[in-house]
């Protein structure tokens, strides 16, 4: 297969420099807003659903179904936004960042089309602050949109009007999560908000808004310039589109790759990343983050796709795919995780906040963990905690146990 076929958020970047709006508009940038302001808006919702397209962020939810419970929310409400969720703070996880460097005027272009289809006429970029890079392409594009009318009043002289900002976050990774996102956007402590209601009923000053991880908004431009059918016949039954993969450990040429989904991980080990560097093994891989599972060598024939890694009780999360060898220390490797929990728990509820503390002290002491005790306090946990941070340390600890507890 030839692999660099494949690109739909990181289209033309290997070959322009893409900050450039002029390299950006050569490469039809643009063209999709054009077509998308010359449609009716509850067209493009309709072909956002027939494409199949589902969230990057991680939890892989159908996006024109979301940019439709947005719209309905808004019965005679005077205001709608749009927020890109640019947080990226899952462990391994370094995919938003390549697109708001290699191509941020694709994020501006998708944000845009997604505002007009949903009625939105202000939008915000969250971006951590870490992301000095990200931050400064992202800021410059902004500013070069509004000076060639691609942004602010009356878009390309039409009658659409968007108005687009970014704010920085403070490093915090519960921030990522939606409501906790609107919470700190909202200039509060990042705490979590209890769902329901979602953000695309009550949101952003509690109004309806639509919030979308950054390699989400990447690919409507795509979808409205090729048509939904060319999209949806990319990657799996359930699974479409292509989806950057973020590799890292032991292999020949770890990286960000776009990919369509369904691929293998042992094509995206050994044709794609060259293999595995002299002297080591595969041994499985975590896959999704902190917040993700554990796979052993039965997956490497496994289509990475949504519903295939689920009905053998994976995640593919944010895309991460962390290679584990025969020389990575599993039991620390755990135990950092769940480090990682017990930092980044707010404290607000106690199952969480005793729960993270007591999983990480118990994990510390590699020679006498005991896994089925720790997965309880785990189910514990996610059966009583506040947010989804609570309910995350399981997943890790239960794919542990099912293959690498020997
Ligand atoms: C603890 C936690 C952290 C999260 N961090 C991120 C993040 O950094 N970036 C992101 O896009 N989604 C993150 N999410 C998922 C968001 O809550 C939300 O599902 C996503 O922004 C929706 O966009 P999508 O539908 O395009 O995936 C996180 C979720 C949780 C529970
Ligand atoms: S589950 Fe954890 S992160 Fe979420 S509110 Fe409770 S203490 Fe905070």
């Amino acid at each position: 297969m030839n692999y660099n076929n494949w690109q739909i958020s990181l289209k033309d970047s290997d070959r322009y420099d893409l900050n450039n709006i002029e390299n950006y508009i050569k490469t039809s940038g643009f063209e999709a807003l054009k077509k998308a302001l010359s449609m009716n808006p509850d067209a493009i919702v309709e072909s956002i659903k027939k494409s199949g397209l589902r969230g990057r962020g991680g939890a892989g939810f159908p996006t024109g179904m979301k940019q439709s419970f947005t719209k309905r929310s808004c019965d005679n409400c005077n205001q709608i936004y749009v927020v890109c969720n640019a947080d990226e703070g899952e462990p391994g996880t370094f995919k938003d960042r390549y697109i708001m460097e290699k191509n941020p005027y694709i994020v501006i272009e998708g944000m845009t089309i997604a505002a007009y289809a949903v009625g939105a006429t202000k939008g915000f970029i969250y971006i951590r602050g870490e992301y000095e890079k990200s931050i400064q392409s992202m800021q410059h594009a902004i500013m070069v949109c509004y000076q060639h009318n691609l942004l602010g009043q009356n878009i390309l002289q039409g009658s659409f009007s968007f108005d687009l900002e970014i704010y920085i976050g403070a490093g915090s990774y519960l921030c990522g999560e939606e409501l906790t996102l609107i919470e700190s956007l909202e200039g509060k402590r990042g705490y979590p908000r209890i769902k329901p209601p979602f953000p695309a009923e009550k949101g952003l000053w509690n109004k309806p808004t639509l919030i979308n991880n950054v390699e989400t908004f990447s690919h409507i431009p795509f979808i409205i310039t090729n048509g939904s059918e060319v999209y949806a016949s990319i990657g799996t039954s359930e699974s479409k589109g292509t989806k950057l993969f973020c590799v890292s450990g032991n292999v020949k040429q770890p990286g960000v790759y776009e990919l369509p989904l369904g691929i293998t991980l042992r094509e995206l080990i050994y044709e794609v990343c060259g293999g595995m560097e002299a002297n080591y093994e595969f041994k499985g891989a975590l896959i999704g983050g902190a917040a993700g599972t554990f796979v052993d060598v039965t997956f490497l024939d496994v289509p990475l796709a949504y519903e295939t890694l689920k009905e053998k009780g994976a995640t593919l999360g944010s895309g991460a795919v962390m290679v584990l060898d025969n020389t990575t220390n599993l039991k620390g490797l755990l135990s950092n995780i769940l480090e990682f929990f017990k930092h980044e728990s707010c404290g607000k509820c106690v199952p969480c906040r005793i729960g993270t503390t007591i999983l990480y002290e118990h994990s510390k002491n590699i020679s006498n963990v005991d896994i089925n005790w720790m997965l309880q306090q785990a189910e514990y946990m996610a059966k009583n905690s506040l947010c989804p941070l609570g309910q995350s340390p399981i997943l890790p600890i239960k794919s542990f146990s099912k293959y690498f507890n020997n």
